[in-house]
């Protein structure tokens, strides 16, 4: 995986489809360092949060909704042109609810990850927090993950364990996760730019991480 080194852009694209608290910490804790920079934000909805997030930081942003278009594939070959043209080099799902086509990730080779509510392969799909919760599970966490065609299915860059307790609602649980998350994605991010991620030679699902290049950079 190509490493942009000490002195390259390492320009980003984060989708998302609602409230964007991971933009956010994205925004917050990495735009515009160790050479990243968010060049714009794609939400599959209209009205929505994150795209007013992505306004404040002064980062373009456009609405890619489904429904606009004659078929999924189509939407993703526009919204992948308009990536292409802003020339985001990695693009980062935050909340992004929608599956991608694969001719969109053959785009983006090994260069789309996703955040998600659970320790993968555990709770995969749209309701991690609520199927936690209803499963009784005692420990619940977050993973940052490569995206392939499957949902939530793609090799694990990332995982964090949260403790869960039953007596949390979905929205503590939610809150509790989110703060992980928000440390979570910025931290794959990072170990991305700085070429601190590859794969095992002989089992591709295999993710390598070396976590001491944070401890070296600024
Ligand atoms: C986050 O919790 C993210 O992990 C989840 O959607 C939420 C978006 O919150 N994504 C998935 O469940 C993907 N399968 P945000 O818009 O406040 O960042």
């Amino acid at each position: 995986m190509r490493s942009p080194g000490a002195d390259a852009r390492f320009p980003i694209a984060v989708l998302v489809s609602g409230s964007g608290t991971n933009l956010q910490a994205i925004l917050d804790h990495i735009h515009d360092r160790d050479a990243i920079t968010v060049v714009g934000v794609a939400s599959s909805k209209p009205g929505v949060q994150a795209l007013e997030r992505a306004e404040r930081a002064g980062v373009p942003a456009a609405v890619f909704e489904a429904a606009g278009y004659p078929d999924r594939a189509a939407r993703d070959r526009e919204m992948l042109g308009w990536l292409k043209e802003i020339g985001a080099e990695l693009v980062v799902l935050a909340g992004f609810m929608e599956l991608l086509t694969p001719g969109f990730l053959a785009a983006f080779p090994s260069r789309v990850i996703n955040v998600h509510p659970a320790l993968l392969p555990a709770f995969p799909g749209a309701h991690p927090v609520e199927d936690q919760l209803a499963h009784g599970v005692k420990v619940g966490g977050v993973t940052v993950h490569f995206v392939d065609e499957g949902v939530d299915s793609g090799p694990i860059i990332l995982q964090e364990a949260v403790p869960i307790s039953h007596l949390d609602g979905s929205e503590e649980l939610l809150d509790r996760l989110h703060e992980t998350e928000h440390e979570l994605l910025p931290r794959a991010i990072r170990l991305i730019a700085l070429g601190a991620v590859g794969f095992d030679a002989d089992n591709p699902r295999v993710v390598h991480v070396d976590e001491s290049v944070l401890s070296s950079s600024s």
